[in-house]
C-alpha cells in the first residue's frame, strides 16, 4: 500500500517530512533485507548459493548506510545523538545516555 509509510494524512505533510518517511521506510526495509540475507546464508548448505547471497547482503549494507546518510543530513538532532553513539569503543548504552543528554 502506497500510504502505509504515513500516519498522518500524506496532503498535509510538507515534502520534507514525506521524503524523511519515505526514506525512513527504505531504512527498514534494508534493515529487513540484512535480516532475511543472514537467516538464509545460515541456512544455505549450497557453497555458490551462500556466495550469492553474501554478495547480495554486502549491496543491503550499502544501502542501510545510505538511507542513513540521508536522513543524518535532514536531522540535526539525529546526527548529533548518532556521533555520540556510533563508531566509539566502549560501553553503548552509556554513549546512548551521553548523547541523549548532550543533545537539545
Ligand atoms: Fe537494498
Amino acid at each position: 500500500m502506497a500510504t502505509e509509510q504515513y500516519h498522518e494524512p500524506p496532503e498535509e505533510l510538507s515534502q520534507k517530512t514525506r521524503t524523511l518517511a519515505r526514506m525512513l521506510t527504505s531504512l527498514i526495509e534494508e534493515a529487513e533485507a540484512i535480516n532475511w540475507y543472514e537467516q538464509r546464508i545460515s541456512v544455505e548448505k549450497n557453497k555458490d548459493a551462500k556466495a550469492i547471497m553474501r554478495n547480495a547482503q554486502k549491496e543491503e549494507f550499502k544501502h542501510f548506510g545510505m538511507d542513513l546518510e540521508f536522513l543524518l543530513r535532514q536531522k540535526k538532532e539525529f546526527r548529533e545523538t548518532l556521533q555520540g553513539i556510533l563508531f566509539q569503543p566502549g560501553d553503548i548504552v552509556e554513549h546512548g545516555e551521553e548523547a541523549e543528554d548532550s543533545v537539545d
